[in-house]
């Protein structure tokens, strides 16, 4: 493990998109794993500035989100939505290579199940970018029992409230199995809020209600901090 504590999430931005931008020299086409949320932002518009100056193309890379809201693609808080204002064609990836479940299907398990299928007909990711939830969730693996493959969850209603949805409110994400099996995991973390699910992603016991912590055996894994996270 790689553990790098940087001063800002800008610094950390920068460092995210370099382990990219080495990934993807090495390997044009492959395959990606994306995050939502706050934390990435700083990332995706570096990736946007690299594409802009010509110096990143991400144009042969097969992308797959992590997660998405049982919500409309088109509603404002789906990360379909977030996809296509911060990643997508903003930073160069190619819109036909990218996949994300649908949240607006009748049958949210079955959906599941077609999004691992397509993950594992792609070969697994190759590099999985990701953030960490206070409560240590890495994409929606939430803290209990274990879920190895692609399944649905129900977010506590506070995580419904911080993305601005009235709750009942599910999600489809990958299980904890596709990230473990990624070839290469970039954790992103930043701002004090973060420091407890740190702490448990570095040093704690691997245990299932800090999901981070069961990805620390992971032999291709960096961890990326600002100082306020890293303390
Ligand atoms: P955040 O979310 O970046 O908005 O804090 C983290 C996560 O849910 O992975």
């Amino acid at each position: 493990m790689e553990v790098l504590i940087l001063p800002d999430p800008a610094a950390v931005a920068v460092a995210a998109a370099d382990r990219l931008a080495a990934a993807v020299a090495k390997k044009p086409d492959l395959v990606l794993g994306l995050p939502t949320g706050r934390t990435p932002l700083p990332f995706y518009d570096e990736l946007a500035a690299r594409y802009q100056r010509g110096e990143l193309d991400l144009s042969q890379v097969p992308f797959f989100h992590l997660d998405e809201l049982a919500l409309p693609p088109d509603h404002p808080a789906s990360f379909a939505t977030y996809r296509d204002r911060h990643a997508g064609a903003r930073i160069g990836l190619d819109p036909q290579r990218g996949d994300i479940p649908r949240g607006d299907v009748p049958d949210l398990v079955a959906e599941a199940q077609r999004y691992e299928a397509a993950l594992a007909a792609a070969g697994g990711l190759d590099l999985a970018v990701l953030g960490i939830g206070e409560d240590g969730h890495v994409a929606y693996n939430l803290p209990g029992p274990v879920h190895e493959e692609t399944h649905v969850v129900r977010l506590p209603d506070s995580l419904a409230a911080q993305l601005g949805v009235t709750p009942p409110l599910s999600a489809i994400t990958l299980g904890l199995r596709a990230l473990r099996e990624a070839r290469q995991v970039v954790i992103l973390a930043t701002g004090a809020s973060k420091q407890r699910a740190v702490w448990a992603l570095l040093e704690g016991p691997e245990d299932p209600q800090w999901p981070c912590s069961l990805l620390r055996g992971h032999g291709g894994l960096t961890v990326v901090l600002d100082v306020a996270a890293g303390r």
